[in-house]
């Protein structure tokens, strides 16, 4: 192993080589945790907020990049532009805005009432006699850089970041078209796993462990006979990203009474998704999606580098964000996105019992992921071993190290 910890050198340089280790490691060791801060989330796009989260002018919300400590400001400004801040008055350093979210044409700083517009400009100062050594031209609020695709909020740590659109890459032209707007309603469900980051985003990379792992949960919704072990269908490398496709069982039909009803109350709408889908309308209906007409699709499962998932279905789509806060801790966010918020009481708990049964599946994921992180930590001279049915996950720890290893970027994503 390198002093680097990359994986096992073959296995690098073509990213699909196997069989394949990983050193336990880049899971465990205090050090690489802070090299994957620096070198990978100050310097990569990072997805933070939709555009629905602040849709009118002036509408502004807190937001959190927890592994880098980043506390910022997301807010529209009066021309529709959004911009992104750090959540510091420029005075003394307090955090300027306190509410999640809210609608203001200015902040007011809560300590001694220093005043900015919403573009950052420094605009007022109470008792400004005593503070005439300073330029208010240079003392704004100070800007995070901030790019949209597709409804998706970025920010970028960096001072001189690549483009948005350089680190998107072909996922980003191949994905342009899908309308995630016409999802606008969201829940989000929050958790913090005592386990490293890269084991949420590798428990979503193959289906190998569905018949073991999720044999009572999701095993009988997606198991069909001729793909025992769940392989992901028609993998597709896009730069830094990647998607695959995943179907599900036709047969299935749910066995409790509870189920039953939530199933028939969702059927209606649902049905419509479907056929919207067979019409190639909607989000599961764009031409990107299930490219090789899997019957019975169930999921395009996105790797939006480095600590996204967003995950397609026929009705709407979940988004997944996974944040280290240290080696073996991880912050998680997964929001579910649908047409239209569910209105009656009898819509309300069908929606609530999908969401359960959502987390069930992913709570199951999290307890492999602490049990992953106690095992690791007890011998880090180990290592993990990729099969072959676990490429997606070579191919992301693959592209972690080059990214932390590449000093210049730009040349980094032209070589992918
Ligand atoms: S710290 Fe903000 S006005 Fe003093
Ligand atoms: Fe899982």
């Amino acid at each position: 192993m390198s002093a680097i910890g990359t994986l096992e050198t073959g296995a690098l340089q073509s990213g699909l080589d196997f069989p394949a280790t990983m050193p336990a490691t880049l899971s465990t060791d205090d050090t690489n945790f802070a090299r994957e801060r620096d070198r990978l989330f100050r310097r990569a796009w990072l997805a933070i907020a939709r555009v629905e989260d602040v849709p009118a002018p002036y509408d502004f919300m807190r937001f959190a990049i927890p592994t880098v400590g980043t506390a910022g400001i997301l807010v529209r400004d009066g021309d529709g532009l959004l911009r992104a801040f750090h959540n510091k008055c420029s005075h003394r350093g307090v955090a300027l805005v306190c509410e999640d979210r809210g609608n203001a044409t200015s902040f007011r700083c809560p300590y001694h009432a220093w005043l900015y517009d919403v573009d950052g400009v420094l605009r007022g100062i109470p008792d400004s006699g005593s503070f005439q050594h300073v330029v208010r031209a240079e003392n704004g609020l100070k800007p995070i850089a901030c790019e949209t695709w597709n409804g998706f909020v970025f920010v970028n740590l960096a001072q001189n970041p690549v483009p948005l659109l350089d680190f998107l890459g072909p996922f980003g032209d191949l994905f342009e078209p899908i309308p995630f707007h016409e999802y606008p309603t969201g829940v989000e469900m929050t958790q913090t796993v005592q386990g490293n980051w890269k084991g949420m985003i590798d428990a979503s990379g193959e289906g190998y462990h569905i018949s073991s792992l999720h044999r009572s949960t999701l095993h009988p919704q997606v198991a069909v006979i001729e793909n025992p072990f769940q392989d992901f269908h028609d993998p597709r490398y896009l730069g830094l990203h990647a998607t695959a496709t995943l179907g599900r069982n036709p047969e299935w039909l749910p066995t409790t009474p509870v189920a039953r009803f939530v199933l028939e109350t969702i059927q209606q709408d649902y049905l419509e998704d479907l056929r919207r889908m067979e019409a190639k309308q909607g989000i599961a209906g764009a031409p990107a999606i299930n490219r090789i007409n899997l019957p019975n699709f169930q999921i395009e499962a996105i790797t939006l580098f480095p600590n996204s998932l967003i995950q397609i279905i026929p009705n709407g789509y979940l988004w997944m964000q996974y944040w280290p806060t240290a080696v073996g801790r991880t912050e998680t966010s997964i929001r579910l996105y649908g047409r239209k918020a569910p209105q009656t009481h009898r819509e309300i708990f069908a929606a609530a019992h999908i969401q359960a049964q959502a987390r069930d599946v992913i709570t199951e994921d999290i307890a492999m992921v602490e049990l992953q992180q106690i095992g690791l930590t007890s011998d880090p001279e180990g290592q993990q071993i990729f099969g072959g049915s676990e490429y997606l996950l070579l191919r992301f720890n693959n592209l972690i190290a080059r990214f932390i290893q590449a000093d210049d970027l730009s040349k980094m994503l032209q070589d992918l």
